[in-house]
């Protein structure tokens, strides 16, 4: 693990910056944010993915995948918190320098993906983790953070817009989210949304 994530977890450990119930993930956690991954995707976009294309979905490829992550691939400046209650891991946010390639990565972060676990969805666990995501990026000195957002996910634009983000009109057609799941139904339209740190964190 590299620099910038030992950084966020000693943060994370020490000075509650990040909150008690809010960690840096950890090597030992790639099996149950793959899990969750692979059940938050089930159900947000069930009637958008035919269903049986959503219950193939193969969770043990995930694992490696958020593995790697963890460990820092492909950018040690990229993060993934997560949150625990009761010692189960239900909900997390991967996040990092925006990778677009009309944005200053330098000044603007960027939301890859947040699930939080459909059992326990609309209890403010999602606006907990990404408060903390943002405070961590603008801790980082960056100013501003982007997102994609299926179109036709209206409940996570909700989300987005009741804590500040707005659409800036950027729009484009992208494979939706599982990796190495390639089919003309995992297209979708995509808007992109921005956020001002605007005040000191
Ligand atoms: C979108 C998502 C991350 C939001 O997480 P969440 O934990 O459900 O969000 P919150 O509970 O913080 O807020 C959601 C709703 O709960 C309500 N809420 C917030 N705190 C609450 C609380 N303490 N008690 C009850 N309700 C609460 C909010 O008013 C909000 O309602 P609204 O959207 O109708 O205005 C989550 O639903 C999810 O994982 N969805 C599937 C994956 C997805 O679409 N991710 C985003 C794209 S990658």
């Amino acid at each position: 693990m590299g620099t910038g994530h030992r950084s966020l977890s000693d943060n994370t450990h020490s000075g509650n910056a990040v909150g008690s119930d809010v960690r840096a993930a950890r090597e030992f956690d790639a099996p149950s944010i793959a899990g969750l991954h692979v059940r938050s995707f089930q159900s947000a976009y069930s009637g958008l993915i035919p269903e049986n294309r959503l219950r193939s979905l193969d969770v043990s490829a995930r694992r490696s995948i958020w593995a790697d992550r963890i460990a820092g691939a492909p950018d040690l400046a990229r993060h993934i918190l997560v949150t625990e209650v009761a010692e189960r891991l239900v909900a997390f946010i991967y996040y990092g320098p925006s990778p677009d390639a009309d944005e200053d990565s330098a000044e603007v972060g960027h939301v890859f993906s947040v699930h939080v676990d459909p059992a326990v969805t609309g209890r403010g666990i999602g606006t907990n983790l990404l408060a903390h995501a943002v405070k961590s990026m603008a801790q980082t000195g960056l100013t501003e953070a982007t997102l994609w957002v299926v179109d036709v996910n209206p409940a996570a634009r909700r989300f987005y817009e009741r804590l500040g983000w707005r659409r800036d009109g950027a729009r484009r057609r992208e494979h939706l989210g599982l990796e190495g799941e390639p089919g003309p139904e995992f297209d979708v339209e995509t808007v992109r949304y921005r956020l001002h740190f605007g005040v000191p964190w």
